[in-house]
């Protein structure tokens, strides 16, 4: 079984969402000792964001060497994704929302006859074979009827980009209001490490 972790805090060591997908493989890892886990790190290795010569490119005009090395980065992005059976994915909140390499990498797999197709009936994933696990942490509350709900686009946004690739129930453990204190940035984090030991087995 193939495991995909990932992570894309800027925060480094000081990153609550990596020490939490960290746990979540580590217990998957305990739970199926041959787990074959493949980690990218979104920040250590940044993707380039989309151009409109790496689209052309894909649609078959000649790519300048630039552009090739960036199809090649982007398609071994995406060979990833499609062997992986788990993916488990640290996602901070930024601004509201993922941060802009978890972006570039989302760019890079919602690929037409890849991970989703559009038929009759409109868009149908590809990919709902896979388990999906998001470790999230944010800053702040954004449960229905907190003040700062409307700008949560975070989870929501996460839970419609696997849902539009067949990935229906994307598994979230969360660690919120990190930054009303260190205290409850404590509490935020064992409240999700928690939950890890929670998580159903591989
Ligand atoms: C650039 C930046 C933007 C942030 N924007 C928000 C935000 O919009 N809402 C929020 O609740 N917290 C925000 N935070 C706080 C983070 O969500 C919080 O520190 C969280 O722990 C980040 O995850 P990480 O520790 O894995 O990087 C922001 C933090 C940074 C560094």
């Amino acid at each position: 079984m193939k495991l995909l972790h990932i992570d894309s805090s800027v925060l480094g060591p000081h990153s609550v969402s990596r020490k939490v997908s960290s746990a979540i493989v580590n217990r998957l890892r305990q739970t199926t000792p041959a787990l074959d886990v493949v980690y990218r790190d979104l920040t250590a290795t940044p993707l380039s964001h989309l151009s409109g010569s790496h689209l052309t490119a894909a649609q078959g005009a000649a790519p300048s060497a630039e552009v090739q090395q960036d199809l090649a980065a982007g398609q071994a992005v995406l060979d990833e994704f499609l062997a992986a059976d788990i993916i488990v994915l640290g996602a901070p909140m930024y601004n509201f929302t993922i941060p802009s390499q978890l972006k570039a990498w989302i760019d890079r797999i919602l690929v037409a006859g890849k991970t989703f197709k559009y038929g009759p009936q409109g868009a149908e994933g590809l990919a709902g074979n896979k388990r999906a696990i998001v470790a999230i942490s944010r800053g702040g509350f954004y449960g229905a009827g907190t003040p700062s709900a409307a700008l949560e686009h975070l989870e929501s946004y996460l839970r419609g980009v696997f849902g539009f690739i067949g990935i229906a129930n994307p598994e979230f453990i969360s660690a919120d209001g990190v930054q009303v204190g260190p205290e409850h940035r404590e509490k935020a984090l064992a409240g999700a490490l928690d939950a890890v030991t929670r998580l159903q087995a591989a």
